[in-house]
C-alpha cells in the first residue's frame, strides 16, 4: 500500500512541504503521496473525517490549526502536550497521536551549522512568545544551556512560556527595549515572531546595535531568506542562521515519526534554498 501523507491548514497552496516529503520518499524508495487538505475552520472536523476515511497514515498541521486539531486526537506526545500545539499526527494501532517537531527541528537545524553553541556558557535570548516560540523554547530548555531569556512586546504573554521551562534553566523576561540595551550579553539570539516576513520585509523586531560580534543571530522567517534582522546581524559581524533549515528539519522529524526512516535532509537543503530565492 502506498504511503498517504498530507497537510492540514489554511492557506497552504504555496506550501513547500509536499515537495520536501516527496524528496524524502524518493530518497527512501517509498511509493506515496502528500496531499493538501486546505480547510476553513468550520470544515476542520469534516476534513479530519475525510482523512480517516481515506486511510491516511500521517499528516502535518500548520497555521491556524495547530491547537484546534488537538481535540480530535486520541493521544498526545508529552512535548506536544506541554507546548499546547501539534504539527505532526500519526495513525498507529488504530489511534491518532499528535507530536510537535517544530522546536526539535529548529534545534537540530542550528546544531548542524553551529554545533559549538550547545554548551552551558552560551547565553540565549528568544525574541517572541507565540506558538512558534513555545515549541522552540521547550526544545532549547532540553539542551545544555543554563540561561535562556525571553523578550516579547507583551511581557505578560512571555511569562506563559515559563510553564514549559525546566528547573535547571534560568529565564528572565525582558522588554524589547531592555533586550536591545543588553544585547551584548547574548551569544545566541533566536527570532521567533513573524516580523520581517513578506510583504513587510522592512520590519525588524529589535535593533542589533549592541550585538556581540561572533554571536549567532537566527531568524525563523524564511520568506525572505535574508531578513532585515539577518542583514543587520551580518553587517555587525554576527553569524547568521536562516529560517528555511527549521522547515526542513521539522519535516525530517515528522517523516521519521511516520516511517521510522532517518532521511538525509542536508541533501536537499540547497535545492530548498533555490526554491525560496
Ligand atoms: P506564531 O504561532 O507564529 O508564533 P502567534 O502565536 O500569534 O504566532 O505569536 C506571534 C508572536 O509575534 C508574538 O510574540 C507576538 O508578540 P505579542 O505576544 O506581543 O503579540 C509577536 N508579534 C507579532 N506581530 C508583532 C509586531 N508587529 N511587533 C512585535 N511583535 C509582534
Amino acid at each position: 500500500m502506498a504511503l498517504q501523507l498530507g497537510l492540514v491548514g489554511y492557506p497552504i497552496q504555496h506550501s513547500l512541504s509536499p515537495w520536501i516529503h516527496h524528496q524524502f520518499m524518493k530518497q527512501e524508495g517509498i511509493d506515496g503521496t502528500y496531499h493538501l487538505f486546505e480547510t476553513t475552520e468550520d470544515q476542520l472536523e469534516n476534513t479530519f473525517e475525510q482523512i480517516r476515511d481515506r486511510g491516511v497514515d500521517g499528516f502535518n498541521i500548520t497555521v491556524p490549526y495547530k491547537q484546534k486539531i488537538m481535540k480530535f486526537l486520541d493521544e498526545l506526545d508529552e512535548d506536544a502536550q506541554r507546548i499546547g500545539a501539534v504539527n505532526t499526527v500519526v495513525h498507529q494501532n488504530g489511534k491518532w497521536k499528535g507530536y510537535n517537531t517544530d522546536g526539535q527541528g529548529y534545534v537540530h537545524s542550528v546544531k548542524r551549522s553551529y554545533p559549538n553553541l550547545f554548551k552551558e556558557e552560551t547565553k540565549v535570548l528568544v525574541l517572541g512568545a507565540g506558538g512558534a516560540a513555545r515549541g522552540i523554547y521547550r526544545a532549547l530548555v532540553q539542551e545544555s544551556f543554563e540561561k535562556v531569556d525571553v523578550a516579547n512586546r507583551t511581557t505578560e504573554k512571555a511569562k506563559e512560556l515559563l510553564d514549559v521551562k525546566k528547573d535547571h534553566i534560568q529565564t528572565d523576561i525582558l522588554t524589547y527595549q531592555a533586550a536591545e540595551q543588553q544585547l551584548n550579553a547574548y551569544d545566541f539570539i533566536v527570532q521567533t515572531t513573524s516580523v520581517g516576513m513578506k510583504p513587510n520585509t522592512n520590519d525588524q523586531v529589535i535593533s542589533l546595535d549592541h550585538v556581540k560580534p561572533g554571536a549567532v543571530v537566527s531568524d525563523i522567517v524564511y520568506q525572505p531568506l535574508m531578513t532585515e534582522l539577518l542583514l543587520e546581524a551580518k553587517a555587525r559581524g554576527a553569524n547568521i542562521h536562516q529560517g528555511h533549515a527549521m522547515l526542513l528539519y521539522q519535516a525530517q522529524l515528522a517523516f521519521k515519526i511516520w516511517t521510522g526512516k532517518d532521511v538525509d535532509a542536508e541533501k536537499i537543503l540547497e535545492q530548498l534554498e533555490m526554491k525560496l530565492r
